[in-house]
């Protein structure tokens, strides 16, 4: 994989945002039949931010993370060749990285959305390392960001315990092909399953415009999901694909210093870690904190390992995401600073 590469590629910084409001468990419980108990013992989550200002929307989350990661290196967003914005929850079904390209300044940049839910960081981070890696592009911004506050149900005691919103950005940028950062990648998409986890479009009843122009229309509505379908997905395919992507490197799991995977229940964390005989000390997580962010949860979490100093120089990194599609998607890096 690697030898056909014209230049590395290797993540210069990462921002991310959050909202201001802290839902915390109680609060929940207020809202449907739950519990603290219940929450953290079959989740790990405490609290979550939630974007509740009519006046924000999740580009000022995208555009905040950015703008911080941007900072931390003292680039000019003019510098920026492309933007891709992995995004389930856009404010636009047309898109919402133009916005994020005005709202930061980075007129220079081409700008477009991937979705692709919880896998959606890492499908993005993979598809800048392929602009980067064959040459087209020098410095690419990618960001997951999701406000899946707005598409859940919250009388859906099932869900609504679970989502927080969040933004996360990781600069990528072209070096020498032997500080190239990004080691490998290994993706898998499984559709016949897409109906555990969606935000399906709904009919409406059918709407005339006129005697020969029937026009059936519809809107999309909440989260579903299969909850026990989806656990059981992601403890037993997340391992395989990063077993194949390891075993592709020839990297053993012994060599691995942090393992950050979608912060989506910390017993799928837990049950990756040990099938993986990986020690959960080397699990990356903030779940406790944010709940499950969707396509912001990596680098959420990457950027907070990264402020603390927890990932260090050269440390090699198993990033994994996993939902709805079914997709799910690992990504080995190499921090090199
Ligand atoms: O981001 C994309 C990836 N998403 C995921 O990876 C999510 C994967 N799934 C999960 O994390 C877990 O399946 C959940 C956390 C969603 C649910 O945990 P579970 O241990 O699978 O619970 P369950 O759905 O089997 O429900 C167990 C019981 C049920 O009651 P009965 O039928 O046993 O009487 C539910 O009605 O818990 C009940 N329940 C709740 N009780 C209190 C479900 N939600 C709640 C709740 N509070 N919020």
């Amino acid at each position: 994989m690697m030898s056909s590469i014209l230049q590395g590629a290797h993540i210069l910084a990462t921002g991310s945002a959050v909202p201001d409001l802290r839902v915390n468990n109680r609060h929940l419980s207020q809202v449907v039949e739950t519990s603290d108990e219940w929450i953290v013992t079959r989740t790990g989550i405490k609290e979550r931010r939630i974007l509740d200002d009519k006046d924000e929307s999740i580009i000022d989350l995208a555009s905040l993370a950015s703008a911080r990661a941007l900072k931390k290196v003292s680039m000019d967003p003019l510098e920026i060749d492309l933007i891709i914005l992995a995004t389930s929850s856009p404010n636009d079904l047309f898109g919402s990285a133009s916005q994020l390209q005005a709202k930061i300044g980075a007129d220079k940049a081409v700008a477009f959305d991937l979705t692709a839910a919880c896998s959606g960081f890492v499908l993005a981070l993979v598809t800048a390392t392929q602009f980067i890696q064959n040459g087209s592009y020098t410095n690419i911004l990618v960001v997951g960001a999701d406000v899946l506050s707005k598409w859940t149900d919250w009388s859906d005691r099932s869900t609504c315990i679970l989502f927080g919103d969040a933004a996360g950005a990781a600069i990528l940028q072209a070096c020498p092909k032997e500080k190239n950062g990004i080691l490998g990648f290994q993706l898998n998409t499984d559709g016949r399953k897409y109906k555990q986890l969606s935000i399906p479009y709904e009919k409406d009843n059918e709407t005339s415009y006129h005697q020969t122009l029937k026009i059936t229309q519809g809107k999309f509505k909440y989260i579903k999901m299969d909850g026990k379908e989806v656990y059981k997905f992601a403890v037993s395919q997340v391992p395989i694909s990063i077993m194949q992507c390891l075993d592709s490197l020839k990297i053993s799991t012994s060599d691995i210093d942090w393992l950050l995977l979608h912060q989506a229940n910390a017993r799928i964390l837990d049950a990756v870690a040990h099938k993986l005989s990986i020690n959960s000390n080397k699990l990356i997580s903030n779940l406790s904190k944010y709940g499950n962010t969707s396509a912001a949860s990596i680098p959420l979490a990457l950027d907070e390992a990264l402020d603390n100093n927890t990932i260090t120089s050269n440390d090699k990194i198993v990033i994994s995401g996993f939902g709805a599609g079914l997709t799910w998607a690992t990504i080995v890096i190499q921090w090199k600073c």
